[in-house]
C-alpha cells in the first residue's frame, strides 16, 4: 500500500484511485490475510442498487485481526479498559489473551447453537467482554447487532425482531458515572416480545443479582470457564454478512444497516492507518461506545486489524470530574484520541484547570466526528488540549458508509476549522443543486457520493426498497447522504448539517418520526410534530409541539410525563429539551406538517417564516409564534 505522507502524495493517490478505483482497492486488500484471493474487485450498479467487493474472496476478519498478528505481537498490548470507578484497577488485555477469549466466545455462540448467519443481539457496557463478544460472532460468522445500552425495552423489541435474533448476550447492569443501570431487566422487558431469542447469557457486571429464567438464562461466568482456547475461524464469503447497525431513518422504524467481511475490514483498516497516521505502538483512543458504528469501526475492527493498541473506556466525561478525559490520556500515553464536538463543547464549560493539571505530551493527532463542529470548540481543542501541536482531523462520515470520507490526513491535509476538508482516496463527493443538476466549482448543495467504496451499506436488513428509496432514488446513479455541504474555492468540503428529518442530539443520529410516535403514545397526546434546534453543548436538542386532547391543567407535570414516555420507549437522549403545547399544527391543504415552519419558531426565528398562505390554517402560526419556549 502507498503510503500517504505529504499532500502531493495525497494528490497523486486521490488522482489514481479515483481514475482507477479497482486497481487502488485490489491493492490495498494485498495487505490481508484472505482463504481465497477474489475473483473480481467491483460489481455495481447503484440503479438497482447492487453492490460487491472482492467477489469470491474468503476470509476471517477475526483472523486478520489476531491470528496474522500473533508472531509477532502476542504480547503487545491489544486492549486497555479503563473502568468507570477511578477506584477500579484497568485491565491490559495482550494481543494472546485477545485471541484466547474471543474463541471461548466462539466456542460459547456454538455451544449453544448457534451457527454462520445467525443474527446475535449483544446489549452490553463497554467492558472487555463486549469487544470479545463482537469479535467472537464475527468468529464463527454469526452477524452481531449491538444495541447501544441507553437504549430502552421497546427500542430493543424493534432491533432484536426486526433481524430475529436468536440469542442476547448482555451484563446483569452497568455502571454509568455514579450510576447503576439495570440491563438485564431491560432485557427480560424486551424479551416478552421477542420470540426469536431462545438463550440469554448475562455477564456479572455490578453484581445486582438480577432474575434468571430457568431454561433461558446463563450466567457468562458459569457458561465460559471450560471453553476451550481454540476456535477454528468460520471462512466467510467477502459478501457474507459481518453485522447489522441499527440507525434512525426520516421515517418509520430504525433502519438495519447491513455491513460485509471483506469491504468493511479492508476500509477502516486503510482509513485508520491513514486519517490518524498511525504509527507502530501507538495508543489509540475512540470515546464513543461500541453501540455505535464509530465504536464498531474506530475502536474494535480499523485498530485492532492494523495491530495497534485501543483504549476502551467504561465511563463518561464528567465523571468524577470534568478532568476524567485529561486524566486517562496521561495514565495511558495516549497518541490519538477522537471524540465528539458535543464531549468537547461540555468540558470547555468546565475550568482549565481540569486540563492543565493533567500531562498531555503524549497527544500526537486529536479528531472529531458525529456532527459538525463550531469553530470555537475547534480552537478550544486545538489550543488547550493538542496545545498547538496535533493537527485535528474532522472526519466526515455515516452508520451507512462504514468508516470516514471525508477528512484531513493528519499532519498532510492543511486544516480549516469546522472543515471536514477533502475527500479521501477512493472517495467522489458530488454537491447536487434543488433540480438534481451537480454543482461544479465552489457552492452550496445536497452532498452525494458518485462512485461505491468498500465499507458501504449493502442494504437495509429485510428491505431493499427502503434501501433504494432512501439512499439512490433523490438522485438516480448516485447516493444520497442526507446531508448539506458547502464547498469552497479550494475545493473543501463543510457539512452543514441533514436536509432531512433527522436531527443530531449529542452526535447521536434521531429520527423525528421516532420520536413523534414515543410521544404520542401518551394518553393525553393527541399528535406531535418535532424538530431539532440549536443547543450550545449537544449541537442540536429535541423541540416538541404537542396537541393534547384537552387543553393540559399542569403543563409542567404533563411534560414530565411526556419525557418519561419518551425515555421508556427510546431512551434517555432522545427526551425532547423543549415540549410546547399547542392546539394545531401548521400543515398543507394535503394534510403535510410544514416542518420548515416549526424549525425556524424552534430556532427564535418567528419573525421570518416566509410565505405561510398555503397553509390550511394560517392562524395556528400566530398562536404558536405566541407561544414558543426559549
Ligand atoms: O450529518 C452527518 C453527521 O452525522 C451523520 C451520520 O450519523 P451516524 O450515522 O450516527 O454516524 C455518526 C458517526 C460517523 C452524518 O450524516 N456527521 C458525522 N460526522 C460529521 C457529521 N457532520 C459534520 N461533520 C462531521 N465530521
Amino acid at each position: 500500500m502507498d503510503i500517504i505522507s505529504s499532500s502531493s502524495d495525497y494528490e497523486k493517490i486521490y488522482r489514481a484511485s479515483i481514475e482507477n478505483p479497482e486497481r487502488f482497492w485490489d491493492e490495498v486488500a494485498r495487505d490481508f490475510v484472505w482463504h481465497r484471493p477474489w475473483d473480481k474487485v467491483l460489481k455495481w450498479d447503484f440503479h438497482k442498487p447492487e453492490l460487491a467487493w472482492f467477489l469470491g474472496g474468503k476470509l476471517n476478519i477475526t483472523e486478520n485481526i489476531l491470528d496474522r498478528h500473533l508472531p509477532q505481537r502476542a504480547n503487545q498490548t491489544a486492549l486497555i479498559w479503563e473502568p468507570n470507578q477511578p477506584s477500579e484497577a484497568p485491565r491490559h488485555i495482550t494481543y494472546a489473551e485477545l485471541k484466547r477469549e474471543v474463541c471461548r466466545v466462539g466456542n460459547l455462540l456454538r455451544k449453544n447453537g448457534i451457527r454462520k448467519g445467525d443474527r446475535v443481539c449483544i446489549y452490553m457496557p463497554m467492558v472487555p467482554e463486549l469487544v470479545y463478544a463482537v469479535l467472537g460472532c464475527a468468529r464463527i460468522g454469526a452477524v452481531h447487532s449491538v444495541v447501544f445500552a441507553g437504549f430502552s425495552s421497546g427500542s430493543l423489541i424493534d432491533r432484536i425482531n426486526d433481524c430475529g435474533c436468536r440469542l442476547v448476550l448482555t451484563a446483569d447492569g452497568a455502571f454509568r458515572g455514579d450510576k447503576k443501570i439495570e440491563l438485564k431487566s431491560v432485557v427480560d422487558d424486551a424479551l416478552m416480545n421477542c420470540p426469536t431469542v431462545e438463550k440469554v447469557i448475562v455477564l456479572e457486571r455490578t453484581g445486582s443479582k438480577p432474575a434468571m429464567k430457568a431454561g433461558r438464562d446463563s450466567w457468562w461466568h458459569e457458561e465460559i470457564w471450560d471453553m476451550d482456547d481454540h476456535c477454528e475461524p468460520e471462512i466467510m464469503d467477502s459478501e457474507d454478512l459481518l453485522f447489522i447497525l441499527y440507525t434512525s431513518g426520516s421515517t418509520g422504524k430504525p433502519k438495519g444497516m447491513v455491513h460485509t467481511c471483506g469491504g468493511y475490514m479492508v476500509y477502516t483498516n486503510y482509513t485508520f492507518r491513514t486519517v490518524f497516521q498511525y504509527q507502530e505502538g501507538q495508543v489509540f483512543w475512540c470515546t464513543a461506545d461500541v453501540g455505535w458504528i464509530t465504536g464498531h469501526s474506530y475502536i474494535i475492527y480499523g485498530p485492532l486489524s492494523a495491530g495497534a493498541t485501543t483504549l476502551l473506556f467504561e465511563g463518561i466525561p464528567s465523571y468524577p470530574d470534568f478532568g476524567r478525559f485529561w486524566q486517562v490520556i496521561e495514565r495511558h500515553r495516549v497518541n490519538l484520541f477522537y471524540t465528539a464536538p458535543t464531549a468537547i463543547r461540555s468540558l470547555e464549560q468546565a475550568p482549565l484547570s481540569f486540563v492543565e493539571r493533567h500531562d498531555l505530551s503524549s497527544l500526537k493527532v486529536l479528531g472529531t466526528v458525529g456532527e459538525p463542529i463550531n469553530e470555537e470548540a475547534w480552537h478550544w481543542y486545538d489550543k488547550n488540549i493538542g496545545k498547538g501541536n496535533c493537527p485535528i482531523v474532522d472526519t466526515w462520515w455515516q452508520t451507512e458508509t462504514g468508516g470516514a470520507m471525508i477528512s484531513p490526513i493528519a499532519g498532510v491535509t492543511v486544516t480549516k476549522p469546522s472543515y471536514a476538508t477533502l475527500p479521501l482516496p477512493g472517495v467522489q463527493p458530488a454537491l447536487m443543486d434543488d433540480h438534481g443538476k451537480e454543482i461544479k466549482g465552489a457552492g452550496e448543495g445536497r452532498l452525494a457520493l458518485k462512485f461505491p467504496w468498500p465499507s458501504m451499506s449493502r442494504t437495509i436488513y429485510g428491505n431493499h426498497k427502503r434501501f433504494r428509496e432512501t439512499y439512490f432514488s433523490t438522485f438516480p446513479g448516485m447516493y444520497f447522504t442526507g446531508d448539506g455541504c458547502r464547498r469552497d474555492g479550494e475545493g473543501y468540503y463543510r457539512i452543514t448539517g441533514r436536509v432531512d428529518d433527522i436531527i443530531i442530539v449529542s452526535g447521536h443520529n434521531l429520527g423525528t418520526a421516532e420520536i413523534e410516535s414515543a410521544i404520542d403514545e401518551h394518553s393525553s397526546v393527541c399528535e406531535s410534530a418535532v424538530v431539532g434546534f440549536p443547543h450550545d453543548i449537544k449541537g442540536q436538542g429535541v423541540y416538541a409541539f404537542v396537541i393534547c386532547y384537552n387543553k393540559p391543567e399542569e403543563e409542567d407535570k404533563l411534560r414530565a410525563e411526556i419525557r418519561d414516555t419518551v425515555s421508556k420507549i427510546i431512551g434517555p437522549i432522545a427526551k425532547p429539551d423543549k415540549i410546547q403545547f399547542v392546539s394545531g399544527l401548521p400543515k398543507t391543504r394535503s394534510g403535510k406538517i410544514m416542518r420548515r415552519i416549526l424549525r425556524k419558531v424552534a430556532e427564535g426565528e418567528s419573525a421570518n417564516l416566509g410565505d405561510v398562505t398555503t397553509l390550511l390554517d394560517p392562524g395556528v402560526v400566530e398562536e404558536i409564534k405566541r407561544g414558543a419556549l426559549h
